[in-house]
């Protein structure tokens, strides 16, 4: 065995210099010197991302290596081809990946062979895997991307350490109990395959899963999910459902530990409450693109640790104030595209808003709001009414928003902004005002916003902009938008140059010249290119005038001389 594996090595170790390479990247990491006296392949920092801290990531190393895009001989990798790519003493390899190889086949000794193998990566390969005989210590494997149609409880039942399995990006149709006997799973990864149904037959045995953790369904074409047999998994925090054609979101998707659930792009047109309100733990819930009409009382009820509700795309007309009693912790808030009207936020409910920094109110029925409508949400940092039915905005609305980098209230009917309106945004950032009815607006209302970076009020039905305003109030600008028609280019012929010189950008021309000459009041300019065209022409015609006259006393001489001189007889 050892002279046939020495006789091949050579031939092989040539053929696999050209034909292979090696990934080896150099990683700066702390535990390098420790973990190399046993490690001779590439060393890799891993950043493991904590669930439970969410920003605590954890780093490691370990050994690691890389194969991807090989050329493979019949595209089979075999012990002796891994040992001449890989180092000699891969005893301790914890780590290996053979992406997007086109591996068909691989000899599943090589995997046997490497007793820390804990983490193997056969993504975008076209393997059928079956390793089926042995028992494998590996606790992530990812057989992503492969083709796969069908996986048989069998190719995976000797996993029995698996914490993560990625089977995502196949073909899958069913799941024939392949988890059963994976006690120690908790991430599976299905997503992007073709599964209709969950019901016990196929699913059954993920009741089993006490440590699962994470399960991804999401990009399948689920309509239902059969309550009985999915619903004991005691340790869940994040399902992802999204991308299915699901119609209601009933107890079967709920369970108690939920930290996360994701159920955007379904048809969901009702919440189950008496299954939601159980979910004591959620702290994100993305329902958006469905078909929502409205959000019941106490939907949330016992859901007071929400941060993130994203309900945007869906046709609610009604929210029930009694959810915003769970929104206490919510920071941010999405409506958007929604048929809500200004009852949406009452001044008796705001109160429970407070934690809000982000809030999409856009692309809603709104016509009005209230002095007291953001009164509380002092932590408030952006804030869209876009393309609402805003007439008027009454001047203390925005008084405590001293926090606010971001306001959008373009695509309204807005005529008016009363004075001091922004005094209080010393933080602003950027202002889009474009596309309402504003008649006038003097510039002078941003001298408070300082800070003021992007600056909108194009397509207004405005008579005057004073852009030197412009220039003293708001020295951070670095884009602004207006209408250039209402613009004297040479009474700021400054202001320009100033912008030019520091680089803010006019998003409708990009200097002067260009501002100045799509400006139809500009008539100054146009009249003196007029004027010159015309003096030019009379010039050019008088001297023509003059070389003619020129010309005719010249060509009479001539005809004197050409005159016959009458012959003698
Ligand atoms: C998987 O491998 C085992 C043992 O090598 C064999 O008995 C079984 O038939 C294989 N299964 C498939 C589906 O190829
Ligand atoms: C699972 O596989 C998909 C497709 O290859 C990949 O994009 C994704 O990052 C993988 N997920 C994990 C957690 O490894
Ligand atoms: C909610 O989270 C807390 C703290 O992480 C945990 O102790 C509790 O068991 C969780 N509740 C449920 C129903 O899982
Ligand atoms: C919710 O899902 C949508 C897709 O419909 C996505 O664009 C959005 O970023 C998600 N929201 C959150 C808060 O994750
Ligand atoms: C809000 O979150 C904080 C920590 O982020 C927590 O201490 C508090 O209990 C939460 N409030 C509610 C009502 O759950
Ligand atoms: C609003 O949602 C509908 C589907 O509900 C979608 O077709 C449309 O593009 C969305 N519009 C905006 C502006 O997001
Ligand atoms: C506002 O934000 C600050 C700092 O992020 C935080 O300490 C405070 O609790 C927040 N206020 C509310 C009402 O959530
Ligand atoms: C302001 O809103 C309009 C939509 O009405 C949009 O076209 C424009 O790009 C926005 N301006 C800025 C600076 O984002
Ligand atoms: C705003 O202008 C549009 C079109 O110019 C007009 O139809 C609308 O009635 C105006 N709204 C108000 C409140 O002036």
């Amino acid at each position: 065995m050892i002279v046939t594996q020495s006789f091949f090595q050579a031939p092989i170790c040539v053929f696999a210099a050209t034909l292979l390479h090696l990934v080896a990247a150099e990683f700066d990491c702390e535990e390098k010197k420790i973990v190399s006296r046993s490690c001779t392949t590439e060393l890799a920092c891993i950043y493991e991302e904590n669930h439970q801290g969410r920003e605590g990531y954890s780093r490691y190393c370990r050994c690691k290596t890389v194969i991807s895009d090989l050329p493979l001989p019949d595209n089979t990798l075999t012990f002796n081809l891994f040992r001449t790519v890989c180092s000699q003493q891969t005893s301790q390899l914890q780590e290996l990946w053979i992406n997007d190889a086109e591996l068909e086949y691989i000899d599943s000794d090589i995997l046997f062979r490497y007793p820390k193998l804990k983490y193997l990566n056969l993504a975008g390969n076209n393997i059928f895997f079956n390793f089926s005989e042995k028992a494998w210590a590996l606790t992530h494997l990812d057989v992503s991307n492969n083709g796969l149609n069908v996986i048989l409880p069998d190719h995976l039942k000797n996993f029995k350490s698996l914490k993560m399995v990625n089977v995502s990006f196949n073909r899958l149709d069913q799941i024939n109990d392949c988890f059963d006997q994976l006690q120690e799973l908790e991430e599976i990864y299905l997503n992007n395959n073709q599964l209709t149904s969950i019901s016990n037959d196929e699913f059954g045995h993920l009741v089993k899963l006490k440590n699962l953790q994470e399960l991804y369904l999401n990009s399948n074409e689920l309509s239902s999910i059969d309550k009985q047999h999915f619903i004991q998994l005691p340790n869940l925090k994040i399902l992802k459902i999204g991308n299915n054609l699901i119609t209601e979101l009933g107890s079967q998707y709920i369970f108690k530990s939920l930290e996360e659930l994701h159920c955007e792009n379904n048809q969901i047109k009702n919440i189950d409450k008496n299954a939601m309100n159980k979910l004591e733990n959620l702290t994100v819930l993305n329902i958006s693109n469905n078909n929502m009409e409205k959000l019941e009382a106490d939907t949330f009820s016992s859901a007071n640790k929400l941060q993130v509700v994203d309900i945007h795309s869906n046709m609610l007309t009604v929210v029930d104030p009694n959810n915003f009693q769970n929104f206490k912790n919510v920071s941010i808030l999405n409506f958007h595209n929604n048929s809500l009207t200004e009852k949406v936020i009452s001044c008796d409910n705001v109160d429970n808003l407070k934690s809000v920094n982000v809030l999409y109110l856009s692309f809603n029925k709104i016509s009005e709001i209230y002095d007291c409508t953001f009164a509380k949400l002092e932590n408030l940092t952006k804030l869209s009414l876009l393309a609402n039915q805003l007439e008027k905005i009454p001047p203390s609305t925005f008084n405590a928003l001293t926090k606010l980098q971001e306001l959008n209230l373009a695509e309204n009917q807005i005529t008016d902004i009363p004075e001091g309106t922004f005094n209080n945004l010393k933080e602003l950032k950027s202002l889009n005002m474009s596309n309402n009815n504003l008649t006038a607006f003097d510039l002078d209302k941003l001298n408070n916003n300082r800070k003021l970076k992007n600056f909108d009020i194009k397509h207004n039905q405005l008579s005057d902009l004073d852009l030197a305003l412009l220039k003293s109030n708001l020295p951070a600008l670095q884009t602004v938008d207006f209408d250039v028609s209402l613009i004297k280019c040479d009474k700021y012929a400054n202001v320009f140059e100033y912008f030019e010189k520091k680089n803010v950008e006019i998003a409708s021309c990009r200097n002067r010249i260009e501002c100045c000459v799509s400006s139809s009041v500009n008539v100054t300019l146009i009249g003196i290119i007029a004027a010159a065209i015309i003096v030019c022409l009379l010039a050019v015609i008088g001297l023509f005038a003059i070389i003619c006259k020129c010309c005719k006393p010249n060509s009479s001489k001539y005809s004197v001389h050409m005159v016959p001189v009458p012959q003698s007889p």
